[in-house]
């Protein structure tokens, strides 16, 4: 533990020297704050990826333009919304998709602002947390839901913003699931807190030059869990730096001074006495810093009215289950949605 202290503080002073640097760099290469322009991927960026078949769809989100997968019926009964954490986008879930479809579900899969097919603006100070959080209700509105017939499922750092938009989602949720995520006011355990802060200060050094294909692929188990076609479509969002202010801004967004904390911890209260959907707690089980044993417990104390409440460890899986163990993410879910 100590060493990992260290690690942490010195990357952290490390990253803060760094980002002197990357201010002055970022101004040579015009990124950042002031810069209105709002960059698009190329659609030719997308074809032909491994897996990701899946038609695009659209819709408005604060005067930016916000991508998300719709597939199966209109009318299905239930409508899956998968939020993906960072730095990935829908295609994370490109092996759920037809699974719950085949199930008859419809299947919505949210790209955040600044991934996957989402607009991505040059100016920084746009990719705020409440701008996150509001486009899953905004999802939900637009595709004109308005029963309790949701089922979210929420990951990594999407599981922050979901769980700070429980509130916004009030008569719409009828289930929720959540894969490796923060759990409570506190967000992870000690060791996870140690490997944050080495996660913070990398960001700050790397910023835009984060290789968000490797990250991915090491993120979900390296090599021998993800193929070399899913690293490279993980990268296909980024034809080059500029495009990646999202990656050089989420992590850092997680302090107490931005207010995105507190937002966070208002939403576990209100979840605490008013949510009452049905909750599912998957977690791959080789996860370091986000483990089910620390999570569960403090997931049954904050979300203490659901109406029902299980744990799944997933096997052979870290951080990303769906990656790495899709099967076993598959039969957890589609037993729940039929129990539940
Ligand atoms: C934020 O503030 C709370 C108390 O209000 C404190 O417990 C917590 O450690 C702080 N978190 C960070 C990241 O500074
Ligand atoms: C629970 O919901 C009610 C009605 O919407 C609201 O007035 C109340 O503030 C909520 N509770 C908390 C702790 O947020």
């Amino acid at each position: 533990m100590p060493i990992l202290g260290f690690m942490a503080l010195s990357t952290q002073s490390v990253g803060l020297i760094c980002q002197a640097f990357r201010w002055v760099c970022r101004c040579c290469r015009g990124y950042g704050q002031g810069d209105t322009e709002v960059l698009r991927t190329p659609e030719a960026a997308f074809q032909g990826l491994e897996d990701y078949p899946f038609a695009p769809h659209y819709f408005d989100h604060n005067g930016m333009r916000l991508h998300y997968v719709d597939e199966g019926p209109e009318g299905a009964a239930d409508v899956v919304v998968l939020i993906h954490g960072m730095p990935a986008y829908s295609f994370c879930y490109r092996k759920l998709i037809p699974v719950l479809v085949a199930e008859g579900h419809r299947v919505l899969a949210l790209d955040f602002l600044g991934c996957g097919k989402s607009d991505k603006p040059a100016d920084e100070s746009v990719f705020t947390f409440d701008r996150h959080v509001s486009s899953i209700a905004a999802l939900v509105a637009h595709v004109e839901i308005t029963t309790p017939k949701v089922t979210l499922v929420i990951h990594d750092w999407g599981s922050m913003i979901g769980q700070a938009a429980l509130p916004t989602l009030d008569g719409t949720l009828k289930r929720l699931v959540i894969l490796n995520a923060f759990a409570g006011p506190g967000l992870f355990n000690y060791l996870g807190w140690m490997l944050f802060k080495v996660w913070q200060g990398l960001v700050r050094v790397l910023g835009h030059a984060i290789p968000v294909g490797p990250l991915n692929a090491a993120d979900a188990g390296g090599p021998s869990k993800v193929s070399y076609g899913a690293e490279v479509a993980y990268d296909a969002p980024y034809p080059n730096g500029k495009y990646k202010g999202i990656m050089a801004v989420w992590p850092l967004l997680y302090n107490n001074k931005s207010g995105v904390l507190k937002q966070y911890r208002d939403a576990l209260e209100w979840s605490k006495a008013n949510l009452t959907v049905h909750i599912l707690v998957a977690f791959g089980d080789e996860d370091l810093i986000l483990n089910l044993d620390y999570a569960f417990p403090i997931f049954k104390q904050v979300y203490a009215r659901a109406q029902s409440f299980e744990r799944v460890a997933i096997p052979c899986a870290g951080h990303f289950p769906m990656e790495e163990n899709c099967p076993a993410v598959e039969s957890a879910l589609i037993d729940f949605m039929r129990k539940t």
